[in-house]
């Protein structure tokens, strides 16, 4: 299994002076959990915000902040940038954003924003005023031209209760955009289409039938083909966080999530079947609430339509379909015949009964088969170094053809 493309690499994490300062330690734990090694650079104002000793924890190495007498290295204004492999400012305020464009390098974090030949992503954060005054807009573009990348801010709740554009983005979605840049691009111009989630099929106007999927494992994947820069489109049935740059088709049964499927179908490369859809519906749901006093209703069930066996019929030539299998009973024969059956590219079977694999987990532990290939088992890992592993394979199976 390849590790994450930000393993190994050097990170060099700028925090500047903005109440988001506090969401730039969750930014290095990420980044830490991902095998980065994170080097910590705040400016005075930053400090204002949070306390170094509490970044310093979570970084790989203690924060750094002077230019002068830093007991570092004699020579910090260059050391820093010319040994990293990527240089993340979060949040970076309009005055940091200024002296970047200007190259005015008044301190250890601008010092080494002009020193280093690394890629530079800059987080901008600040209220909505300032995000949308021209001498901003002005720097921003300027620095998107001379190839920084520029993570936007969302729209939200700003310090002092305001609500507009100019918060930072999340930390899932500034490490996103590292893993973008630092990782393979092996999927650029791919269409990827990913369903995840329980289908909820309805008894009445307030029941449903539903499983215990959380989505994490088709969320996990939409982001690791994204990072590899495929268009992404995520059929849904739960509301989860969306990952950055993933369109996102909210849905609840299955004839929702079929007719979802079908017309991504119609242009997507890669499609993966990563949700729990219904096997049974009522075949008769209530319009209004049924009521306890008229007794036990008894609900007649009928068979859904199964979504990827649909698909593999239908399937064009060059594209990829990809389904997966949750057991408890034997794994490897059950998911091989449904491979053979729904004329999958690729199935991912996981034992649902093992401990913390499958539904609600945070990790999963998998075997990938495929037509004509040996079967790769995944040990229990995260979701999303098993999505890591699933988007290799079908990189594969395309640049096989
Ligand atoms: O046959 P089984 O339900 O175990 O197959 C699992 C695979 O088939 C999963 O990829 C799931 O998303 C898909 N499926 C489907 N439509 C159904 C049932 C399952 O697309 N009605």
């Amino acid at each position: 299994m390849s590790a994450s493309p930000l393993a190994g690499k050097r990170i060099v994490l700028g925090v500047t002076g903005g109440i988001a300062a506090y969401k730039a330690i969750e930014v290095s734990r990420r980044l830490v959990d991902a095998g980065a090694h994170v080097v910590p650079i705040m400016t005075d104002a930053a400090q204002h915000f949070v306390g170094a000793t509490t970044l310093s924890a979570l970084a790989s190495e203690p924060v750094q902040t002077e230019l002068w007498n830093n007991p570092t290295t004699p020579i910090p204004h260059t050391e820093v940038g010319q040994g990293a492999d990527l240089i993340i400012v979060a949040p970076a305020t309009a005055k940091s954003i200024a002296a970047y464009r200007m190259g005015y390098s008044h301190d250890l974090l601008q010092n080494t924003l002009i020193a280093t030949r690394a890629p530079v992503i800059v987080c901008p954060a600040m209220h909505t005023e300032m995000w949308e005054h021209p001498s901003v807009v002005d720097n921003i573009a300027t620095l998107r031209a001379r190839g920084v990348h520029i993570v936007e801010p969302e729209t939200g709740r700003l310090a002092g209760g305001d609500v507009g554009a100019g918060r930072l983005a999340s930390p899932e979605t500034i490490v996103a955009a590292a893993e973008r840049l630092l990782g393979p691009s092996d999927l650029a111009g791919v269409k990827v289409v990913v369903s995840a989630g329980g289908t909820r099929e309805p008894i009445d106007a307030v029941r449903v039938i539903a499983n215990r999927s959380s989505g994490k494992q088709g969320y996990a994947i939409a982001a690791e083909a994204a990072a590899r820069g495929a268009q992404v489109t995520l059929v849904s049935t739960v509301g989860l966080p969306t990952p950055a740059d993933v369109q996102v088709v909210a849905v609840e049964t299955a004839a929702e999530m079929q007719s979802a499927m079908e017309t991504a179908a119609g242009d997507h490369d890669v499609i993966v079947m990563a949700a729990a859809v219904a096997d049974f519906r009522p075949s008769n749901a209530a319009s209004g609430k049924i009521k306890k006093h008229d007794g036990v209703p008894e609900i007649t069930l009928e068979p859904t339509p199964d979504i990827l066996a649909a698909l593999g019929g239908s399937k064009r030539a060059g594209q990829v379909l990809v389904g997966f299998a949750a057991e408890t009973a034997d794994l490897i024969s059950n998911a091989q015949g449904k491979l053979e059956r729904k004329r999958l590219d690729l199935i991912v079977a996981n034992d649902v009964s093992a401990p913390g694999v499958g539904f609600a987990h945070d990790t999963n532990a998998v075997t990938m088969l495929r037509p004509d290939a040996k079967p790769v088992e995944i040990d229990l890992a995260t979701k999303r170094d098993v999505a890591r592993a699933v988007i290799d394979a079908v990189v594969d199976i395309r640049s096989a053809r």
